[in-house]
């Protein structure tokens, strides 16, 4: 199983908080941007070996797509890759793109998976975060998508936001449990570097929430979703009946996967590579530019260091089975493991070692102290 990421490195505008790669200056190139991927996808049809179970279509914002766009590039991927009968194939959108037009477009288009951005139902924090969109949209752009028949949406939400009340952050739960989503995406604010709202931060205009108070919304997030029927399957994930995301399971489970167009990442489970985080230098390639990506090929200790990096942040687990093959726990790694168990941080599910739900809160730290180096 394997997948693809397809990078549109658009955006209307730039959200305060986001440090994603875009450009909002593209229209003078954005066809040379779309034959740009294309080619990508054409030149690289021999690194994927088995089928593919996803396609994902991020950004930037890929709902601005145009529909003879999106059509093209996912012919390219027909062409060119053996595609699952099955496949999931997600687009993320912007709940001001959505249109019943639009809509209808994806759906012909073969979309069969949306991951809206809500963010919040807050219109003053939709305001300072810079979005595009009010909460009257959150709902309706919903609404739109199941009258054309998608039925497999997911959204996702900031939490952790400098005002963001307890009551107003179950509110959003609520509102989104409400519509009826399969799958909910929840993410703590990062307040990232080189951002508008760093900046504002540094200049005492934002005040950040709390740690703790971040931490009372986490614990929220997880109980009233767990309540209300959805799986808590990764840190920020959350799927109703076992709808989860095959793309985002594939990086979990060190799937292989491509990624094509400027700055996304590929994994074959001996490489890593990454392309230029340049919409100019990523056109430019093959004809003045050679070196538009990077790769490396993973060392023993990076690929133990993916195997808890990525498996301790799910349901799944680090399997017991992969320590071994990699060689096996050392005494000092049994002993932490056994520390981790008693404070309750992590359970052996007999085929995995899995972390509780207080430890998920601190999966990144926790997995680090298994890191080895060179
Ligand atoms: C590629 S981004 C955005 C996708 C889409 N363009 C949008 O704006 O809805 C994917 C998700 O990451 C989350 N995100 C981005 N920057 C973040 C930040 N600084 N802190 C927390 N979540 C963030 C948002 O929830 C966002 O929907
Ligand atoms: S959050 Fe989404 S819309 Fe906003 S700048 Fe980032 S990628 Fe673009």
């Amino acid at each position: 199983m394997s997948g693809i990421y397809i990078h549109v490195p658009f955006c209307a505008k730039r959200c305060t908080y986001c440090d994603f790669h875009f450009s909002t200056t593209f229209s003078a190139y954005r066809e040379r941007m779309i034959l740009s991927l294309k080619d990508e996808l054409s030149l690289r049809k021999k690194e994927i070996k088995t089928p593919i179970q996803s396609i994902y279509f991020g950004g930037g914002t890929p709902s601005l797509l145009r529909k003879e766009e999106l059509s093209s590039l996912l012919e390219m991927v027909y062409l060119h890759y053996h595609v699952e009968s099955d496949a999931e194939i997600t687009l993320e959108a912007n709940p001001e793109n959505i249109t019943k037009n639009k809509a209808k477009e994806w759906k012909l288009a073969g979309i069969n998976r949306l991951s809206v951005g809500l963010q919040s139902f807050k219109n003053d924090d939709l305001k300072w975060m810079n979005r595009g969109h009010n909460k009257e949209q959150n709902k309706n752009c919903i609404n739109t998508l199941y009258s054309v028949g998608f039925d497999n949406i997911s959204v996702d939400l900031i939490y952790g936001l400098p005002d963001l009340k307890v009551s107003e952050w179950k509110g959003f739960l609520k509102k989104v449990v409400g519509m009826g989503v399969k799958h909910v995406s929840a993410y703590c604010l990062t307040i990232e570097d080189k951002t508008k709202l760093k900046h504002d931060v540094e200049n005492d205009k934002i005040i950040p929430l709390s740690e703790s108070k971040q931490i009372e919304q986490f614990n929220i997030l997880c109980s009233f979703l767990k309540e209300k029927g959805y799986e808590h399957y990764e840190v920020s994930n959350f799927a109703l009946n076992k709808n989860y995301s095959k793309h985002n399971r594939s990086y979990w489970d060190r799937k292989e996967y491509i990624g094509i167009g400027p700055s996304a990442h590929s994994y074959n489970g001996k490489e890593r590579r990454w392309n230029i985080s340049n919409n100019h230098t990523y056109m430019s390639r093959g004809t003045k530019i050679k070196n538009w990506y990077n790769q490396e090929e993973l060392s023993r200790s990076s690929i133990w260091n993916e195997l808890f990096l990525t498996g301790l942040r799910t349901v799944w687990g680090v399997s017991k089975k992969e320590i071994k093959r990699l060689g096996g726990l050392t005494n000092q790694e049994a002993k932490e493991i056994k520390v981790l168990i008693d404070r309750g941080d992590l359970f052996d599910s007999g085929k995995a070692y899995v972390l509780s739900e207080t430890g998920l809160l601190f999966a990144d730290s926790i997995s680090e102290s298994f890191f080895r180096v060179s």
